[in-house]
């Protein structure tokens, strides 16, 4: 049987990786790496290949590059935009799976962050495995939303706290004086500018992990223009950002 090792790498350092993911790494045969050919790439990419060479020895594993299948944005619905991209992202890896690998060979992705974080792979793994026959694991890394919080020396929750974690895409969904406790990853486009409200203090990490990493905090309506400025500049000096926050009530003293 073919088998595939989702294994989380973290979220920008390769002192991230778990030693569960180094053990795996080493029983990999062919490791798959998806490119989009952005900018990005050259960073993204570049980690993996990094920590290959850190943990294996040259010529004891195969890499497969493959082009990642263009999200075509703009259809009327997000979910339906996303559900096709990933149908396609899914086909690729079964190709992987069915030409690359032979029977009784593990095959490797590294996924950013944590697998079980706003990734899709695992969805995508248990999807085709209805369609062709072989056998998968996640080996689970450290999420961006966990380096955030020790970065900003922060718990994720105060007290027996709820958390929210959500997408940029859902922030406007809320009332701002719903806003506890909220965590927002997907965003770029800096959607905390459109909250007006007082008492909500922000913690913003920006190419969390990485030499790049920018780290800004403190009351929102106060910090909002100098992080509106942080990734305007960052994208203009890099071409991408990757940022996430923590949105958090102010307590009463
Ligand atoms: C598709 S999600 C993947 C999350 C990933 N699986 C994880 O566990 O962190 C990508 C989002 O995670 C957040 N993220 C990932 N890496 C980050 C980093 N190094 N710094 C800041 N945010 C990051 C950003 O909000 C980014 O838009």
């Amino acid at each position: 049987m073919k088998n595939i090792y989702l294994i989380g790498i973290g979220p920008g350092n390769k002192d991230y990786l778990t030693i569960q993911a180094i053990e795996t790494i080493k029983k990999v045969d062919v490791f798959l790496l998806l490119e989009k050919g952005e900018r990005k790439d050259t960073d993204l990419l570049g980690l993996r290949k990094e920590i290959l060479e850190n943990h294996l020895k040259p010529g004891a594993y195969r890499v497969v590059t493959k082009r990642m299948p263009v999200r075509k944005r703009g259809r009327p619905a997000y979910h339906e935009e996303v559900a096709k991209w990933r149908g396609e992202v899914a086909d690729t890896i079964g190709e992987f799976i069915e030409n690359d690998l032979r029977d009784g060979q593990n095959g490797g992705i590294l996924v950013w962050g944590d697998p079980a974080l706003y990734d899709g792979h695992l969805e995508m793994l248990r999807e085709l495995s209805r369609k062709i026959r072989f056998s998968y694991e996640a080996v689970p890394g450290i999420s961006s939303i966990q380096v955030l919080a020790a970065r900003h020396k922060i718990p994720l929750n105060r007290i027996s706290e709820p958390i929210l974690i959500t997408t940029a895409r859902h922030l406007k969904e809320y009332d701002p004086a719903e806003i506890k406790n909220m965590i927002v990853v997907l965003d770029s486009h800096a959607s905390f500018k459109n909250i007006d409200d007082d008492d909500i203090d922000i913690y913003w990490g920006g190419y969390l992990g990485s030499e790049d990493e920018i780290l800004l905090s403190g009351r929102l309506k106060d910090i909002k223009e100098e992080i509106k400025k942080a990734i305007m500049e960052a994208k203009r000096r890099k071409g991408w950002i990757m940022d996430s926050y923590i949105l958090r009530r102010r307590m009463n003293e």
